[in-house]
């Protein structure tokens, strides 16, 4: 059976830059507390109102189908990554696909977190090599300015977060090793609350109250200590496992991308695998974590510094879940 490959890469952010001083203006923080513990600098917020995950995800999408010399009519399907989506229901992938101008064409939203752009890539991986579609465009896209809490309670989760939106176009690979090679997924329920949005919940009768609200229950709660190791431990493991699956050695690796949620983690991760820093992705300092996002942000920056070139690919996620997934692609 052929494999199926990524042909194209996009992304998008907003245009407001957020820095770690401008969250110092509005709650009890400082620029050295965030970017010592995380490595982050700045992030990108939507710069008004009504801007959805799936707006994030147009000019994103149109970058990945021109660099796959493909157009919107080319889309066989959707798959749209995201914890932030526009509303509840129905689905970003349904916004997307009409704004995209594509009645009929199926979306399937993936709903696995910082995970969820190779949850995603996995089922496209599957489906195109299943011959069911042919082109599919994966998003990871997420609006998480407007769901975080901005004071001294909530600082831990809301200096960490930012906007943003990435693309790829998953297709068939001409028959020369290239393609995607292995792709991992796991989860543990265990961990299911350990980084949560407890409220508003179908469980609950009814699913938010003002007392609810005032807990800060419909803001993320996070065990960072937990979840960070958690991450530390699981990424590193999967990266092993999909290297191994794939044939392949840390040495034949030329560019790690893994998720962003905290530079420090990266570099454990990194540093567990023997992989040199020139061969990690990072920009995390940038745009803060943007959860399916970052991912295929990092893969469309690198593209566009040349950096996919013939390249052997690793890519490993946490997050959420707990969800983390791996996986080996060559360019
Ligand atoms: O996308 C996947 C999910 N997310 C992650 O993978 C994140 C994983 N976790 C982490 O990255 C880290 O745990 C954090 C960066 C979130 C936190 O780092 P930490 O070293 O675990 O700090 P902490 O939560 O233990 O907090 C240390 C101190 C506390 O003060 P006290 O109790 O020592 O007096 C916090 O109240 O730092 C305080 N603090 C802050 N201070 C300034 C917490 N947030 C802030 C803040 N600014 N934004």
């Amino acid at each position: 059976m052929s494999r199926a490959h990524i042909l194209g890469v996009g992304h998008y952010v907003p245009t407001k830059v957020v820095t770690n001083d401008d969250l110092a203006k509005i709650m009890p923080t400082t620029h050295e507390w965030i970017e010592q513990r995380s490595g982050i600098r700045e992030r990108r917020f939507i710069e008004e109102s009504g801007i959805g995950a799936s707006d994030l995800a147009v000019p994103a999408s149109k970058m990945a189908l021109e660099r796959a010399g493909l157009t919107e009519k080319d889309v066989d399907a959707i798959i749209f990554a995201t914890l932030s989506p526009d509303v509840n229901f129905p689905g970003s992938g349904c916004y997307l696909g009409h704004k995209l101008g594509l009645p009929g064409v199926p979306a399937l939203d993936v709903r696995n977190q910082c995970s969820g752009f190779l949850y995603g890539l996995s089922i496209a991986d599957a489906w195109v090599r299943a011959g069911v579609y042919e082109n599919i465009l994966l998003v990871g896209s997420e609006v998480h300015s407007t769901g975080v809490e901005f004071t001294e309670r909530g600082r831990a989760v809301a200096v960490l977060f930012g906007d943003g939106a990435g693309a790829a176009v998953i297709g068939r690979a001409k028959d020369d090793g290239k393609g995607i090679h292995t792709c991992r997924l796991h989860a543990d329920g265990a961990g299911a609350e350990e980084l949560w949005l407890p409220a508003p919940a179908s469980r609950n009768i009814p699913r938010l109250t003002p007392e609810m609200m005032e807990q800060g229950l419909h803001y993320p709660q996070m065990n960072g200590k937990a979840v960070f190791r958690a991450a530390v431990e699981n990424m590193t493991a999967v990266s092993r496992k999909v290297l191994e699956d794939a044939g392949l050695e840390m040495k034949d690796v030329d560019l790690f991308v893994p998720h962003q949620a905290n530079k420090r983690i990266n570099q454990f991760v990194a540093a567990a695998l023997d992989l040199p820093d020139d061969k990690v992705v990072h920009n995390i300092e940038r745009y803060g974590n943007t959860t399916a996002a970052t991912i295929p942000i990092g893969l469309s920056e690198s593209f566009a510094e040349g950096r996919l070139n013939d390249a052997t690919v690793l890519m490993a996620a946490f997050g959420s879940g707990f969800t983390w997934a791996g996986a080996v692609v060559k360019f």
